[in-house]
Protein backbone atom coordinates (compact mmCIF):
# COMPACT_ATOMS: atom_id res chain seq x y z
CA UNK A 1 0.00 0.00 0.00
CA UNK A 2 0.93 3.44 -0.83
CA UNK A 3 1.99 5.77 2.36
CA UNK A 4 -0.34 8.49 3.06
CA UNK A 5 1.58 12.18 3.15
CA UNK A 6 3.73 12.55 6.40
CA UNK A 7 1.82 14.15 8.94
CA UNK A 8 1.89 17.87 8.68
CA UNK A 9 2.44 17.61 4.84
CA UNK A 10 0.35 20.23 3.27
CA UNK A 11 -0.85 17.98 0.20
CA UNK A 12 -4.08 16.95 0.05
CA UNK A 13 -4.45 13.40 -1.77
CA UNK A 14 -6.45 14.92 -4.72
CA UNK A 15 -6.14 18.69 -5.30
CA UNK A 16 -7.40 20.88 -8.50
CA UNK A 17 -6.49 24.20 -8.48
CA UNK A 18 -7.45 26.31 -11.13
CA UNK A 19 -8.08 23.63 -13.88
CA UNK A 20 -9.09 25.21 -17.34
CA UNK A 21 -9.89 23.09 -20.09
CA UNK A 22 -10.97 24.23 -23.22
CA UNK A 23 -11.52 21.77 -26.55
CA UNK A 24 -11.50 24.40 -29.53
CA UNK A 25 -14.31 26.55 -28.33
CA UNK A 26 -15.79 24.52 -26.35
CA UNK A 27 -15.02 25.57 -22.42
CA UNK A 28 -15.31 22.39 -20.91
CA UNK A 29 -13.65 23.42 -17.16
CA UNK A 30 -13.51 27.03 -16.27
CA UNK A 31 -10.79 27.90 -13.35
CA UNK A 32 -12.09 25.18 -11.18
CA UNK A 33 -10.65 24.67 -7.66
CA UNK A 34 -11.41 21.71 -5.08
CA UNK A 35 -9.67 19.39 -3.13
CA UNK A 36 -11.31 15.81 -1.51
CA UNK A 37 -10.37 14.47 1.79
CA UNK A 38 -9.41 10.83 2.83
CA UNK A 39 -11.75 8.92 4.87
CA UNK A 40 -14.84 10.33 3.01
CA UNK A 41 -16.35 9.25 -0.34
CA UNK A 42 -16.69 12.75 -2.07
CA UNK A 43 -19.48 13.12 -4.90
CA UNK A 44 -18.67 15.29 -8.15
CA UNK A 45 -22.29 16.33 -9.48
CA UNK A 46 -23.24 18.32 -12.50
CA UNK A 47 -25.56 18.70 -15.14
CA UNK A 48 -24.51 16.66 -18.63
CA UNK A 49 -21.68 18.31 -20.31
CA UNK A 50 -20.37 20.61 -16.87
CA UNK A 51 -17.18 19.42 -16.91
CA UNK A 52 -17.07 16.60 -14.98
CA UNK A 53 -15.52 13.75 -16.82
CA UNK A 54 -13.14 16.30 -18.03
CA UNK A 55 -11.74 16.89 -14.81
CA UNK A 56 -11.64 13.38 -13.92
CA UNK A 57 -9.12 12.87 -16.47
CA UNK A 58 -7.18 15.91 -15.95
CA UNK A 59 -6.53 14.19 -12.37
CA UNK A 60 -5.60 11.20 -14.41
CA UNK A 61 -3.30 12.55 -16.33
CA UNK A 62 -5.32 11.64 -19.59
CA UNK A 63 -6.52 15.47 -20.53
CA UNK A 64 -3.18 17.76 -20.42
CA UNK A 65 -5.02 21.48 -18.52
CA UNK A 66 -5.05 24.31 -20.65
CA UNK A 67 -4.23 25.78 -17.63
CA UNK A 68 -4.12 25.28 -13.68
CA UNK A 69 -3.45 21.73 -12.25
CA UNK A 70 -4.91 18.51 -10.95
CA UNK A 71 -2.65 17.14 -8.73
CA UNK A 72 -3.15 13.45 -6.66
CA UNK A 73 -0.80 13.24 -3.56
CA UNK A 74 1.01 16.82 -4.47
CA UNK A 75 2.14 15.88 -8.03
CA UNK A 76 0.77 15.48 -11.18
CA UNK A 77 -0.48 11.86 -12.22
CA UNK A 78 2.24 10.91 -14.57
CA UNK A 79 5.12 12.10 -12.00
CA UNK A 80 3.79 9.32 -9.45
CA UNK A 81 5.89 7.28 -8.54
CA UNK A 82 3.48 3.59 -8.10
CA UNK A 83 0.24 4.97 -10.45
CA UNK A 84 -1.28 1.87 -9.99
CA UNK A 85 -0.99 1.83 -6.38
CA UNK A 86 -1.79 5.15 -5.29
CA UNK A 87 -4.37 5.62 -7.89
CA UNK A 88 -7.16 3.45 -9.01
CA UNK A 89 -9.79 4.62 -11.52
CA UNK A 90 -13.31 3.62 -13.45
CA UNK A 91 -13.74 5.72 -16.25
CA UNK A 92 -16.24 5.36 -19.23
CA UNK A 93 -14.96 2.96 -21.59
CA UNK A 94 -13.63 -0.59 -21.10
CA UNK A 95 -10.66 -1.72 -22.68
CA UNK A 96 -11.35 -5.61 -22.43
CA UNK A 97 -11.36 -8.19 -24.72
CA UNK A 98 -14.62 -9.92 -25.20
CA UNK A 99 -13.03 -13.33 -25.57
CA UNK A 100 -10.84 -13.48 -22.80
CA UNK A 101 -11.58 -13.84 -19.16
CA UNK A 102 -11.84 -11.86 -16.39
CA UNK A 103 -9.42 -13.81 -14.62
CA UNK A 104 -7.08 -13.59 -17.48
CA UNK A 105 -7.39 -10.00 -17.65
CA UNK A 106 -7.03 -8.87 -14.55
CA UNK A 107 -3.80 -11.51 -13.95
CA UNK A 108 -2.51 -9.54 -16.85
CA UNK A 109 -2.83 -6.51 -15.45
CA UNK A 110 -1.10 -7.56 -12.59
CA UNK A 111 1.97 -8.58 -14.27
CA UNK A 112 2.36 -5.18 -15.70
CA UNK A 113 1.88 -3.77 -12.32
CA UNK A 114 4.39 -5.83 -10.97
CA UNK A 115 1.09 -6.91 -8.56
CA UNK A 116 1.08 -10.89 -7.21
CA UNK A 117 -0.73 -12.63 -10.10
CA UNK A 118 -3.13 -13.83 -7.09
CA UNK A 119 -4.57 -10.83 -6.09
CA UNK A 120 -6.75 -10.96 -9.60
CA UNK A 121 -9.09 -13.51 -7.75
CA UNK A 122 -9.18 -11.63 -4.34
CA UNK A 123 -10.33 -8.45 -6.56
CA UNK A 124 -13.21 -10.49 -8.55
CA UNK A 125 -14.08 -11.95 -5.04
CA UNK A 126 -14.24 -8.95 -3.58
CA UNK A 127 -16.53 -7.35 -6.22
CA UNK A 128 -19.00 -10.53 -6.37
CA UNK A 129 -17.39 -12.37 -9.26
CA UNK A 130 -15.90 -14.69 -7.85
CA UNK A 131 -17.77 -17.12 -9.62
CA UNK A 132 -17.95 -15.96 -13.28
CA UNK A 133 -13.93 -15.41 -13.05
CA UNK A 134 -13.40 -17.52 -16.07
CA UNK A 135 -16.23 -16.28 -17.79
CA UNK A 136 -15.26 -14.72 -21.40
CA UNK A 137 -15.73 -11.07 -20.90
CA UNK A 138 -18.22 -10.56 -23.48
CA UNK A 139 -20.85 -12.16 -22.09
CA UNK A 140 -20.72 -10.15 -18.75
CA UNK A 141 -23.99 -8.10 -18.53
CA UNK A 142 -23.65 -4.36 -18.36
CA UNK A 143 -23.30 -4.77 -14.14
CA UNK A 144 -20.71 -7.13 -14.49
CA UNK A 145 -18.67 -5.44 -16.41
CA UNK A 146 -19.10 -2.41 -14.24
CA UNK A 147 -18.24 -4.67 -11.12
CA UNK A 148 -14.99 -5.81 -13.14
CA UNK A 149 -14.18 -2.53 -13.80
CA UNK A 150 -14.29 -1.78 -9.82
CA UNK A 151 -12.13 -4.82 -9.53
CA UNK A 152 -9.19 -3.33 -11.96
CA UNK A 153 -9.30 -0.13 -9.94
CA UNK A 154 -8.58 -1.79 -6.95
CA UNK A 155 -6.30 -4.40 -7.83
CA UNK A 156 -3.00 -1.93 -6.91
CA UNK A 157 -5.54 -1.41 -2.92
CA UNK A 158 -4.48 2.01 -4.16
CA UNK A 159 -5.07 4.96 -1.80
CA UNK A 160 -6.95 6.94 -4.41
CA UNK A 161 -10.09 5.78 -6.08
CA UNK A 162 -12.30 8.19 -8.92
CA UNK A 163 -14.85 6.94 -10.63
CA UNK A 164 -16.66 7.92 -13.48
CA UNK A 165 -20.23 7.40 -13.02
CA UNK A 166 -20.09 3.65 -11.71
CA UNK A 167 -23.58 3.03 -10.65
CA UNK A 168 -24.19 3.17 -14.45
CA UNK A 169 -25.48 0.04 -15.79
CA UNK A 170 -26.39 -0.91 -11.95
CA UNK A 171 -29.76 -2.27 -10.80
CA UNK A 172 -30.81 -1.05 -7.30
CA UNK A 173 -29.18 -4.05 -5.64
CA UNK A 174 -26.27 -3.32 -7.70
CA UNK A 175 -26.16 -0.08 -6.55
CA UNK A 176 -26.88 -0.72 -2.85
CA UNK A 177 -24.11 -3.01 -3.06
CA UNK A 178 -21.83 -0.33 -4.65
CA UNK A 179 -22.60 2.39 -1.86
CA UNK A 180 -21.26 -0.14 0.82
CA UNK A 181 -18.68 -1.15 -1.34
CA UNK A 182 -17.55 2.78 -1.53
CA UNK A 183 -17.86 3.41 1.98
CA UNK A 184 -15.92 0.41 3.05
CA UNK A 185 -13.18 1.68 1.04
CA UNK A 186 -13.17 5.06 2.56
CA UNK A 187 -13.26 3.84 5.91
CA UNK A 188 -10.10 2.46 5.34
CA UNK A 189 -9.03 6.54 5.50
CA UNK A 190 -8.78 6.21 1.64
CA UNK A 191 -9.88 9.29 -0.91
CA UNK A 192 -12.98 8.18 -2.66
CA UNK A 193 -14.02 10.81 -5.60
CA UNK A 194 -17.13 9.42 -7.36
CA UNK A 195 -19.49 10.86 -10.45
CA UNK A 196 -22.83 10.84 -10.70
CA UNK A 197 -25.81 12.06 -12.41
CA UNK A 198 -28.42 10.25 -10.02
CA UNK A 199 -28.94 12.75 -7.29
CA UNK A 200 -31.23 10.34 -5.04
CA UNK A 201 -28.11 7.50 -4.91
CA UNK A 202 -25.61 10.10 -4.80
CA UNK A 203 -27.53 11.69 -1.86
CA UNK A 204 -27.35 7.84 0.39
CA UNK A 205 -23.38 7.13 -0.87
CA UNK A 206 -21.61 10.26 -0.16
CA UNK A 207 -20.05 12.54 2.80
CA UNK A 208 -18.99 15.37 1.03
CA UNK A 209 -19.69 16.66 -2.57
CA UNK A 210 -18.21 18.95 -5.31
CA UNK A 211 -21.24 20.60 -7.06
CA UNK A 212 -19.75 22.06 -10.87
CA UNK A 213 -22.24 23.77 -12.93
CA UNK A 214 -20.84 24.90 -16.85
CA UNK A 215 -17.63 24.15 -16.08
CA UNK A 216 -17.02 25.89 -12.96
CA UNK A 217 -17.27 25.10 -8.99
CA UNK A 218 -20.76 25.72 -7.23
CA UNK A 219 -19.98 24.47 -4.31
CA UNK A 220 -17.78 22.14 -2.15
CA UNK A 221 -18.19 20.97 1.27
CA UNK A 222 -20.12 18.49 3.45
CA UNK A 223 -23.02 17.49 2.25
CA UNK A 224 -25.30 17.95 5.62
CA UNK A 225 -23.22 21.35 5.96
CA UNK A 226 -24.27 22.91 2.48
CA UNK A 227 -27.95 21.40 3.26
CA UNK A 228 -28.34 23.62 5.65
CA UNK A 229 -26.40 26.39 4.71
CA UNK A 230 -28.87 29.63 4.49
CA UNK A 231 -31.19 27.93 6.90
CA UNK A 232 -32.89 29.93 10.04
CA UNK A 233 -33.05 28.10 12.97
CA UNK A 234 -36.11 28.38 15.46
CA UNK A 235 -36.97 27.42 18.55
CA UNK A 236 -40.64 27.14 19.48
CA UNK A 237 -41.80 27.49 23.43
CA UNK A 238 -45.02 26.78 24.80
CA UNK A 239 -45.16 28.42 28.62
CA UNK A 240 -47.35 29.86 30.82
CA UNK A 241 -45.02 32.60 31.07
CA UNK A 242 -44.96 33.79 27.17
CA UNK A 243 -44.31 37.27 28.14
CA UNK A 244 -41.65 37.21 30.36
CA UNK A 245 -39.93 34.79 27.70
CA UNK A 246 -40.06 37.05 24.88
CA UNK A 247 -38.70 39.84 27.22
CA UNK A 248 -36.06 38.09 28.35
CA UNK A 249 -35.04 36.37 24.51
CA UNK A 250 -35.09 40.07 23.06
CA UNK A 251 -32.93 41.03 26.00
CA UNK A 252 -30.51 38.43 25.28
CA UNK A 253 -30.61 40.23 21.60
CA UNK A 254 -32.69 37.35 20.03
CA UNK A 255 -35.65 38.28 17.10
CA UNK A 256 -38.95 36.53 18.26
CA UNK A 257 -42.28 36.47 17.18
CA UNK A 258 -45.04 35.86 20.05
CA UNK A 259 -47.89 33.25 19.15
CA UNK A 260 -50.73 34.35 21.99
CA UNK A 261 -51.53 33.15 24.24
CA UNK A 262 -48.50 30.89 25.31
CA UNK A 263 -46.36 30.62 22.51
CA UNK A 264 -42.82 32.19 21.98
CA UNK A 265 -40.87 31.55 18.87
CA UNK A 266 -37.22 32.67 19.00
CA UNK A 267 -35.94 32.69 15.76
CA UNK A 268 -31.37 32.08 14.32
CA UNK A 269 -31.26 30.31 17.43
CA UNK A 270 -31.00 26.47 18.77
CA UNK A 271 -32.77 24.99 21.56
CA UNK A 272 -29.44 25.19 24.04
CA UNK A 273 -29.67 29.02 23.92
CA UNK A 274 -33.35 29.53 24.09
CA UNK A 275 -33.33 26.71 27.50
CA UNK A 276 -30.36 28.61 29.47
CA UNK A 277 -32.57 31.54 28.98
CA UNK A 278 -35.26 30.41 30.33
CA UNK A 279 -33.09 28.46 33.13
CA UNK A 280 -31.73 31.83 34.14
CA UNK A 281 -35.37 33.63 34.31
CA UNK A 282 -36.76 29.95 35.92
CA UNK A 283 -39.17 30.40 33.30
CA UNK A 284 -41.18 26.83 33.30
CA UNK A 285 -41.32 25.34 29.98
CA UNK A 286 -44.48 23.33 28.76
CA UNK A 287 -43.38 22.00 24.96
CA UNK A 288 -40.19 23.14 23.03
CA UNK A 289 -39.15 22.06 19.46
CA UNK A 290 -36.48 23.46 17.25
CA UNK A 291 -36.73 23.51 13.57
CA UNK A 292 -34.83 25.26 10.38
CA UNK A 293 -36.33 26.68 7.39
CA UNK A 294 -34.80 27.73 4.29
CA UNK A 295 -31.94 25.87 3.68
CA UNK A 296 -31.86 22.86 0.95
CA UNK A 297 -34.66 19.59 1.59
CA UNK A 298 -32.54 17.56 -0.09
CA UNK A 299 -29.57 17.23 -2.59
CA UNK A 300 -31.74 17.34 -5.23
CA UNK A 301 -32.98 20.74 -4.53
CA UNK A 302 -29.88 21.76 -3.13
CA UNK A 303 -28.14 20.87 -6.62
CA UNK A 304 -30.90 22.87 -8.41
CA UNK A 305 -30.25 26.17 -6.12
CA UNK A 306 -26.55 25.83 -7.23
CA UNK A 307 -27.13 25.00 -10.77
CA UNK A 308 -29.96 26.98 -11.57
CA UNK A 309 -30.91 23.29 -13.44
CA UNK A 310 -34.90 22.26 -13.07
CA UNK A 311 -35.73 19.61 -11.84
CA UNK A 312 -38.67 17.44 -13.54
CA UNK A 313 -35.48 16.51 -15.93
CA UNK A 314 -37.78 13.01 -16.74
CA UNK A 315 -36.25 11.91 -19.79
CA UNK A 316 -32.46 12.20 -19.07
CA UNK A 317 -31.18 9.01 -19.25
CA UNK A 318 -31.19 8.04 -15.72
CA UNK A 319 -34.70 8.90 -14.64
CA UNK A 320 -36.53 10.25 -11.85
CA UNK A 321 -33.76 11.93 -9.62
CA UNK A 322 -31.50 12.39 -12.60
CA UNK A 323 -29.10 15.10 -13.76
CA UNK A 324 -29.69 16.35 -16.83
CA UNK A 325 -32.53 16.03 -19.52
CA UNK A 326 -33.55 18.51 -22.11
CA UNK A 327 -33.19 21.74 -20.60
CA UNK A 328 -30.31 24.14 -21.77
CA UNK A 329 -27.43 24.21 -19.46
CA UNK A 330 -27.70 27.16 -17.04
CA UNK A 331 -26.01 30.79 -17.96
CA UNK A 332 -24.89 30.98 -14.60
CA UNK A 333 -21.18 31.65 -15.22
CA UNK A 334 -19.69 33.54 -13.07
CA UNK A 335 -22.36 33.40 -10.42
CA UNK A 336 -20.46 31.24 -8.08
N1 LIG B 1 -12.48 15.44 -26.40
C1 LIG B 1 -13.35 16.44 -26.48
N2 LIG B 1 -13.42 17.23 -27.57
C2 LIG B 1 -14.29 18.25 -27.66
N3 LIG B 1 -15.15 18.59 -26.66
C3 LIG B 1 -15.12 17.85 -25.55
C4 LIG B 1 -14.24 16.74 -25.39
N4 LIG B 1 -14.46 16.19 -24.16
C5 LIG B 1 -15.44 16.92 -23.60
N5 LIG B 1 -15.85 17.91 -24.42
C6 LIG B 1 -16.86 18.93 -24.13
O1 LIG B 1 -16.59 19.46 -22.86
C7 LIG B 1 -17.78 19.69 -22.13
C8 LIG B 1 -17.71 18.94 -20.82
O2 LIG B 1 -17.79 17.53 -21.09
P1 LIG B 1 -17.64 16.44 -19.98
O3 LIG B 1 -17.66 15.11 -20.65
O4 LIG B 1 -16.46 16.77 -19.13
O5 LIG B 1 -18.96 16.67 -19.13
P2 LIG B 1 -19.63 15.76 -18.01
O6 LIG B 1 -19.95 16.67 -16.88
O7 LIG B 1 -18.80 14.57 -17.75
O8 LIG B 1 -21.00 15.34 -18.70
P3 LIG B 1 -21.90 13.99 -18.54
O9 LIG B 1 -22.72 14.16 -17.29
O10 LIG B 1 -22.74 14.01 -19.76
O11 LIG B 1 -20.97 12.82 -18.48
C9 LIG B 1 -18.91 19.27 -23.05
O12 LIG B 1 -19.38 20.42 -23.70
C10 LIG B 1 -18.25 18.32 -24.01
O13 LIG B 1 -18.91 18.32 -25.24
MG1 LIG C 1 -19.14 12.52 -17.92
Amino acid sequence: MTAGPAPGAAAPWIEVRNLTKRFGAVLAVDDMSFTVRPGTVTGFLGPNGSGKTTTLRAVLGLVRPTAGTALVNGVAYRDLADPSRTVGAVLESSGFHPARSARSHLRVQCSAAGIDRRRADEVLDLVGLGAEAGRAVGGYSMGMRQRLELARAVLGDPHVLVLDEPANGLDPQGIAWLRSFLRWYASRGRVVLVSSHLLAEAAQTVDDVVIVSAGRLAAQGRLADLMHAGSTAAVQVRTHDAPRLAAALRGAGIDVREQPPDVVVALGVGPERVGLIMAEHQIVVLAMSSTTTGGAADLESLFFQLTGASSGAGSGAGGPGAVGGPQPLPGQRGRW
